[in-house]
């Protein structure tokens, strides 16, 4: 829509925009639950109303109505447009937008351009080497960890040899210029004014980012020396906590889940199995940016970090942080300590498979943890376990679901259900429930069958966009959708352009979150879907809200079409004696059709 940087540069922008960090530089915020509350910066007001999801990026303003993602709270922060907003989250988060305006922000693109030649150069050298007699052993130690050549090849590794500057030379040779070789890191300065190669005698795992581009690398040793791992520096083109290791191939999985291990042998090993929606976190704590990536292209994520001390506390945190923002998490916990290169290795893809279906959810997951922590065989350690598991299963938002796991947690760690129920009554708020029902609607609908008011096409307008919502913030529900509706079949116009935007990226399995979808809509519109968000998505079964809303489209219609016809019907100089008997039979079908919904 806008014409002037691309969908995926806009969204990049966005994603490395955290929207509660940058509305805190305006507003100072509350956190309470999940959400976040301060006076609105846009109205004058006593008593805050103004909010924000980080689990959506959205914000909110009950009193003015305002609302959007992080771009339309810069637009209308700093009165600017959505071009300008962008260049300015773009600084802030030391993002390159291409073709800048001028001349500063041409250079600085055409250096990461070149930048990343240099990596593909580089990937290009140690592959050669591991395929030379140089890299006999290299390649022999891959082959020792049971590394296939087409593994080798799809992964581009390689090995840099013991010399101290071949790389640096051989980039030298190829005519790159100093800037772009010492910006890659490449290279490091000795003390004669010179540079030697960072990476010697390492196998080298070239990282890519998703789409496709060599823009760093992991250099493992093939002993037991130390650092077992170098990695590259933070380059202009290289950002740790925005890069998930194997992304650029998991996200064509065709997978509705990923898998998130700790590192590249994991993942290469995994891949091997055909297990290819797996990605890797590269040994550091998840960050936020990587799980606003996870949650765009999977609907469920795994976690399956080692079962060690220090894996089992980043699996907690990257459980908490993924739950933050709203992604469906679960933890598989593989056997025996063993990461999931030596499980896959030892007892192959099937066995791994079997464990995936036995991830723990969260709730699960935490609640073995606390079993570990807390003596649950006295009477005083089953009342402690008892009130803190009490206390995780009020915050499932769903009653359905809260209900099973109240039933398996009572079986599992044997205390009585009643008692989980009392202390989940006495945590328990009233919560704002989906307005529209299905029923009511329909006899509403029903009653004015004779008039059809433009009450009616507004209500199912936003019924349309309701549904559009639901589906960005939960895209499981597409597959309810599929089948029944298509884009095509929006009553109105802008929804069915939305439609068809949202559909298409979830036809070719790439995810859409809310406030990306909320980058391509008009500033009026995106505030009317931030509303819809925030006041009326909070429906108990979202697969069941979708189909009421189909419905609801599909009985208008039929409503629609219906008194076309009586109109017809009626108006004698405007029929002759087929049509009748056509408009007639139309009639019928439509009659028993609504009976039928
Ligand atoms: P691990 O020590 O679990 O390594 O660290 P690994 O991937 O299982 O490697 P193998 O099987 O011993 O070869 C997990 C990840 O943490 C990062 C790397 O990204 C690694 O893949 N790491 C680890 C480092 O960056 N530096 C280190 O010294 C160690
Ligand atoms: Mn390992």
């Amino acid at each position: 829509m806008y014409s002037f940087y691309t969908d995926e540069i806009i969204e990049e922008v966005r994603i490395n925009n955290d929207i509660v960090d940058v509305v805190s530089e305006y507003v100072k915020l509350e956190k309470k639950g999940k959400d976040y509350f301060g006076l609105c910066p846009f109205h004058k007001e006593k008593t805050p109303s103004f909010s924000v999801v980080p689990g959506k990026q959205i914000f909110y303003c009950f009193g003015c109505g305002k609302g959007g993602n992080v771009v339309h709270f810069i637009m209308n922060a700093e009165n600017l447009d959505f071009i300008e907003s962008i260049k300015l989250l773009a600084e802030r988060a030391k993002i390159q937008l291409p073709e800048g305006e001028n001349d500063e922000d041409r250079e600085k693109a055409k250096l990461k351009q070149e930048i990343i030649k240099v990596n593909t150069e580089a990937a290009r050298f140690y592959f050669n080497i591991l395929k030379s007699e140089k890299g006999q052993e290299a390649y022999q130690y891959f082959r020792k960890r049971g590394i296939s050549d087409q593994t080798v090849r799809r992964f581009g590794l390689g090995y840099s040899s013991m010399e101290w500057s071949s790389l640096y030379e051989h980039l030298l040779d190829k005519g790159f210029g100093e800037e772009a070789i010492i910006k890659s890191g490449l290279v490091l300065p000795n003390k004669k004014g010179g540079y030697y190669d960072r990476f010697r005698g390492r196998v080298m795992f070239p990282i890519f980012d998703i789409r496709g581009n060599v823009i760093g690398f992991g250099g493992r040793v093939t002993d037991n020396s130390l650092p077992k791992y170098m990695n590259s520096p933070e380059t202009p083109v290289y950002y740790k906590g925005r890069t998930l290791y194997a992304m650029n191939l998991a996200k064509n999985s065709g997978q509705k889940r990923i898998i998130i291990v700790e590192g590249y042998m994991d993942v290469i090993s995994l891949h091997q199995c055909g297990i290819i929606n797996t990605v890797a976190s590269l040994g550091t704590a998840l960050t936020e940016s990587q799980g606003r990536i996870l949650k765009k292209y999977a609907e469920e994520i795994i976690i399956s970090y080692d079962a060690d001390t220090a894996g089992q506390a980043a699996t907690l945190r990257g459980l908490e942080l993924l739950d933050d923002i709203g992604c469906n998490v679960k933890v598989l916990t593989i056997p025996e300590g063993k990461d999931p290169d030596e499980f896959i290795r030892k007892n192959g893809a099937d066995a791994f498979n079997r464990l995936l279906d036995h991830a723990k959810t969260l709730l699960e997951y935490k609640a073995a943890v606390l079993t570990k922590q807390i003596d649950t065989t006295t009477a005083e350690g089953k009342l402690i376990f008892l009130n803190k598991i009490s206390d995780l299963l009020v915050k499932v938002d769903n009653s359905f679901e809260r209900e099973i796991y109240a039933k398996k947690l009572a079986k599992d760690y044997e205390i009585s259900e009643d008692a989980i129920i009392t202390e989940l009554y006495k945590r328990s708020k009233p919560k704002a429930n989906f307005r529209a029902t299905a029923v009511n609607t329909q006899e509403t609908v029903r009653r004015d069958i004779v008039k059809n008011t433009d009450k009616d096409e507004e209500k199912i307008i936003h019924d349309e966009r309701m549904l559009l919502a639901i589906t960005c913030t939960d895209n499981s529900v597409y597959r309810v959708i599929k089948g029944r509706m298509g884009a095509e079949d929006f009553i109105n116009e802008h929804n069915r352009q939305i439609a068809g935007f949202i559909f298409e990226r979830l036809d070719q399995n790439k995810g859409i979150v809310i406030a990306e979808l909320l980058n391509v809509l008009n500033p009026e519109v995106a505030k009317d879907f931030a509303r819809i968000v925030r006041e009326e998505c909070n429906c108990e079964d979202n697969c069941k809200a979708v189909l009421d809303i189909i419905k609801r489209i599909e009985l208008f219609k039929l409503t629609q079409r219906q008194q076309q016809i009586l109109k017809i019907l009626s108006d004698k100089t405007q029929r002759s004696e087929g049509d009748v008997e056509r408009l007639k039979q139309e009639l019928n079908s439509i009659i028993i059709r609504k009976r039928s919904l």
